[in-house]
């Protein structure tokens, strides 16, 4: 059984082990300074739990180490794994923008890594993740992290380690963006004098029948859009001034374009 390190278990981390201790069967062990007390209360008593690498005997029994934890923190936290002697371990890293030369640049030596970009939905194994390797990982390895990944949603890999920057942008971050527009929707859903439950029913199965239709339609989200919208009618009317000026379109690729900016930047620090 592969014995998994998941170094960081807030937001992400914990998404990602919740679904995988329903999918998987592996060993799992956390390191999270301050989260560590609450782990195995919260997820199972299965798990091993440190505050810090420090308090593990043998770092080099893992199989795979996850580093879920924010950018800003991430050179203090990877340099502390250059103890690894082991060369067969696997690396994964959630970590925005963090590239495969600021790993190599604080383990000790070259390793086995594959840098993923999941979303949030992986909590309801629903996750879009993307993922690329650096050239020393295994065959074997790589079809580890994209089953891992796929246990809880869609796994795709891409050619190009740049590319996680973009999908950063739309895929790592898109969720909020959906929940955006949920959120706007049952607001102007209740300023039209709806009580918040129907305001909810109303906006949530419209989106989840909406992404639905899509998926089975043949049409596209565009021709979906102008079926709905004819001419004359309440959502034309509605469309046009999302359309203004194409106003709504700028919006949407200016945030985008802010991510990804962002993304690169963190990338850099
Ligand atoms: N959130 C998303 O939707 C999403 C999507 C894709 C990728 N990511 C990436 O996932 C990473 C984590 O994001 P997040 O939203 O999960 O952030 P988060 O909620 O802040 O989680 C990071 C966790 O790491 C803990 N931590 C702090 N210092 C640590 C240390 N020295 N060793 C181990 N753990 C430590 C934090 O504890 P404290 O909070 O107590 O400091 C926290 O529990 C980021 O790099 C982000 O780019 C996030």
């Amino acid at each position: 059984m592969k014995k998994i390190l998941l170094v960081g278990c807030g937001h992400m981390g914990s998404a990602l082990l919740f679904s995988w201790l329903k999918k998987t069967s592996f060993n799992f062990s956390v390191i999270d300074p301050y989260n560590y007390k609450n782990i195995k209360q919260k997820f199972s008593k299965k798990i091993s739990t440190f505050k810090t690498i420090d308090e593990i005997y043998d770092i080099n029994k893992f199989d795979i180490i996850i580093f879920a934890i924010k950018p800003q923190i991430a050179k203090k936290v990877i340099e502390k794994f250059n103890l690894i002697s082991k060369k067969n371990i696997l690396f994964i890293s959630i970590i925005a923008g963090k590239k495969f030369s600021f790993f190599n640049r604080y383990l000790n030596s070259k390793q086995q890594i594959v840098r993923v970009m999941p979303n949030m939905p992986v909590f309801v194994e629903k996750g879009m993740s993307c993922l690329v390797s650096n050239t020393l990982t295994t065959r074997k390895n790589k079809k580890t992290s994209k089953e891992l990944f796929e246990k809880i949603g869609k796994a795709i890999w891409l050619k190009k380690e740049s590319d996680l920057d973009k999908v950063t942008a739309i895929s790592g971050s898109g969720p909020a963006y959906f929940f955006l527009f949920v959120e706007y929707l049952e607001s102007i859903a209740k300023e039209l004098g709806f009580t918040s439950l129907i305001a909810r029913q109303l906006v949530y199965q419209t989106a989840i029948g909406s992404i639905e239709l899509l998926l089975q339609d043949k049409k596209n989200a565009k021709q979906l859009k102008e079926s709905i919208a004819v001419q004359g009618g309440t959502t034309e009317a509605a469309i046009s001034i999302f359309e203004k000026k194409s106003q709504f379109k700028k919006t949407i690729r200016s945030a985008i374009k802010a991510a990804y900016n962002r993304s690169i930047k963190l990338g850099k620090t």
